[in-house]
């Protein structure tokens, strides 16, 4: 029988890659997502098999999943634009701390459930250089990492709790079609499709390790079938870090045409970390996984793509 799985957020920038990814290996597809930030024509299922839920309402969770009756729940929904945390801490601890428990206990309610994973974040890191691996110590620096390795915690309470064989997935940058967050690519990306050649930035000088959301999806889709058992943390990077320059000078080479910089100060982050690399060891150790995308096949693909308006409240 095919594995019916749920994607939590399956309407947002990684989720519908995963669920377009999924849906090609002849998975059965559900999403559960209340379209704050993503959208439903991104969401890869028909209406019958969308869910248009908030997960902070708990009995609505419940039900939801229980009438899905999934072999494998990927809980991906969470607010993760760190300037919008950090402004709205509450909302950001309802959605992603309480939000993942409702997701877990209605997990915990269904029997049909035999596998969880859980989108965390290499925002869990603190600041550091050089590649993180898994059992660096954690210490997060903004409220969207704290309420992140809350859900960490919260996850391993629930594979201690129920025995199900819960993976704990630690995404570094995603990058690829369709971003419905205004991060550093998709801002590059907006400014040269609106034909600008002098690009407004932020803070140039961090470096971060950006990985493909094709190679993302392919990548939890390897640990899903790895026959894991406890609770399991990995990395989900590509394991090169790029610096804002180095991106700029990627959409250089694809269009051929040089881009000035100008910092736009209003966009400068005060609280910024300078390095966020993965090691991708055990990741490659227990899958057998590899990238498959550079930054340059990306970019290429980025520049032909129809732009997204931004949607949920960035502010
Ligand atoms: N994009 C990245 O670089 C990145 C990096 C690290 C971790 N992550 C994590 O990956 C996951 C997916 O992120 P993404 O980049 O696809 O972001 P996204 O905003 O595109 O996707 C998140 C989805 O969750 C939904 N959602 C938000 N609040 C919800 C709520 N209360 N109830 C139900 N659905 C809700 C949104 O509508 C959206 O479709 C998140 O857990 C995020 O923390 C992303």
């Amino acid at each position: 029988m095919a594995e019916r799985v749920l994607i939590t957020g399956g309407a947002g920038f990684i989720g519908s890659a995963l669920g377009l990814h999924l849906r090609a290996k002849e998975k059965e597809i559900w999403v559960l997502d209340d379209l704050s930030f993503g959208r439903r024509e991104l969401a890869p299922v028909d209406d019958d098999r969308f869910l248009r839920i908030d997960i902070r309402d708990k009995q609505k969770v419940l039900d939801g999943i229980r009438r899905v009756a999934p072999t494998q729940v990927l809980h991906l929904a969470a607010i993760h634009f760190i300037p919008y945390c950090n402004a709205h801490p509450v909302e950001a601890a309802d959605i992603n701390i309480n939000g993942t428990i409702h997701v877990l206990d209605a997990c915990a309610a269904t029997s049909s459930v035999k596998q969880v994973f859980v989108a965390s974040t290499a925002a869990v890191y603190p600041v550091a250089e050089g590649p993180m691996a898994e059992d660096h110590p954690t210490g997060p620096v903004d409220i969207y990492g704290i309420t992140k390795l809350a859900a960490e915690r919260i996850a391993g309470e629930f594979c201690l709790r129920t025995g199900i064989p819960t993976i704990v997935g630690r995404f570094f940058n995603a990058f690829g079609p369709s971003e419905t967050n205004p991060h550093l690519i998709p801002e590059v990306q907006r400014q040269i499709r609106s034909g600008q050649r002098v690009l407004r930035l932020g803070n140039l000088e961090p470096k971060r390790d950006f990985i493909h959301t094709s190679d993302m999806a392919n990548a939890m889709e390897a640990l899903m079938s790895a026959g894991l058992r406890g609770l399991e943390v990995f990395n989900i990077g590509r394991g090169i870090e790029y610096s804002v320059l180095e991106i700029v000078q990627a959409f250089e080479r694809q269009l051929g045409e040089k881009l000035t910089i100008e910092v736009d100060p209003a966009r400068v982050r005060k609280v910024e970390r300078m390095h966020l690399l993965a090691d991708v060891a055990k990741l490659k150790r227990s899958t057998g996984w590899a990238p498959e995308w550079g930054i340059d096949e990306g970019v290429a693909t980025l520049l032909n793509e129809p732009l997204m308006e931004w949607k949920g409240m960035h502010a």
